[in-house]
């Protein structure tokens, strides 16, 4: 049976832990600095798996062994966002963090593909390739896929539309300059641009940009539920092999005009991690927003 590893058993990790073995297609292993916290966990979600039917073992410590030959190795681990506080200021403490985790990945799971979801999510992404030394196929952080689907929960709320009929997506930072694109994000397959009015786009993509606040602010901590979620997506992708089209942070080198930097872009997932990068037709302006973003994220890491 195919292996996933969480790193960081918070709301974060401890709720992928439970939406991916309600899926039952891994093992899975959660991994914390506070070894009770995720050995906690792990036995509370196999608990619930008799009811789902799911054979599938979950296991949780703070021993990185654990984690070896692990199909895929999820990061969430780290300090988390403070109140009134923006994801970019998380930058120095979790450096080390996941620096100290991708080398335990190295020892451990030298194969498996790594899906970053610690903030600043862009930076952070960097800072796991550089330190892996894997193939940039294999490196990829969640970020985008979340936007997307708070993207699409407001998309429903002005259009009525339902779920299964809409496609959205969200690209560059995952930050307050990310970019819901309404030229590729669609509702039965036609452009919400031809669908909604400017002025309801507007108002979308602006409650998209702050949809994560406005979690955090009800909150006072991260949300958890969507991000585990759009985790999912992205294991389901990788480990059923669906060359599904998922919005997600990796290395571009030329796409989109942008090299050497870790930015939220549309592409194909599959067994082998990043199939391909989606090159769509951008208008001027979003063009130019994702540039502007590929500066941010170099300013941001210097
Ligand atoms: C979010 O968007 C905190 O990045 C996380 O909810």
């Amino acid at each position: 049976m195919d292996k996933v590893s969480i790193i960081g058993a918070g709301l974060v990790g401890s709720t992928a832990a439970f939406v991916l073995a309600r899926t039952g297609l891994c093992e899975i292993v959660l991994i914390d600095i506070q070894k009770e916290l995720a050995q906690g966990k792990a036995l509370d979600i196999a608990h619930a798996m008799p009811s789902l039917k799911n054979d599938v073992a979950i296991h949780g410590g703070d021993d990185f062994s654990l984690i070896k030959n692990s199909d895929i190795v999820i990061i969430t681990a780290g300090t988390p966002r403070k109140i009134g506080g923006k994801r970019e200021d998380l930058f120095v403490v979790n450096k080390k963090i996941v620096t100290s985790i991708c080398e335990n990945i190295k020892k451990y799971a030298p194969e498996s593909i790594v899906i970053i979801v610690t903030n600043p999510l862009d930076l952070m992404a960097r800072v796991a390739y550089d330190c892996l030394g894997f193939e940039k196929e294999r490196v990829m952080g969640m970020g985008n896929e979340l936007d997307s689907l708070r993207f699409a929960y407001f998309i429903r709320e002005y259009s009525q539309a339902m779920y299964k009929e809409i496609d959205t997506k969200v690209i560059g930072m995952h930050g307050e300059i990310m970019i819901p694109v309404p030229e590729i994000s669609t509702i039965k397959g036609i452009p919400i641009s031809e669908v909604l009015a400017p002025q309801e786009i507007e108002e979308i993509v602006e409650k998209t940009k702050k949809g994560g606040y406005e979690v955090f602010n009800l909150l006072q901590q991260s949300a958890y539920c969507a991000t585990a979620e759009a985790i999912k997506i992205m294991v389901q992708a990788i480990l059923k092999d669906t060359k599904e089209q998922v919005c997600a942070c990796v290395l571009l080198d030329g796409e989109y005009g942008i090299k050497d930097v870790f930015l939220g872009v549309p592409l194909v997932l599959g067994r082998k991690g990043i199939e391909k990068i989606v090159q769509v037709k951008l208008t001027d302006e979003t063009q130019k927003e994702l540039e502007e973003a590929a500066k941010e994220v170099k300013e941001l890491l210097k």
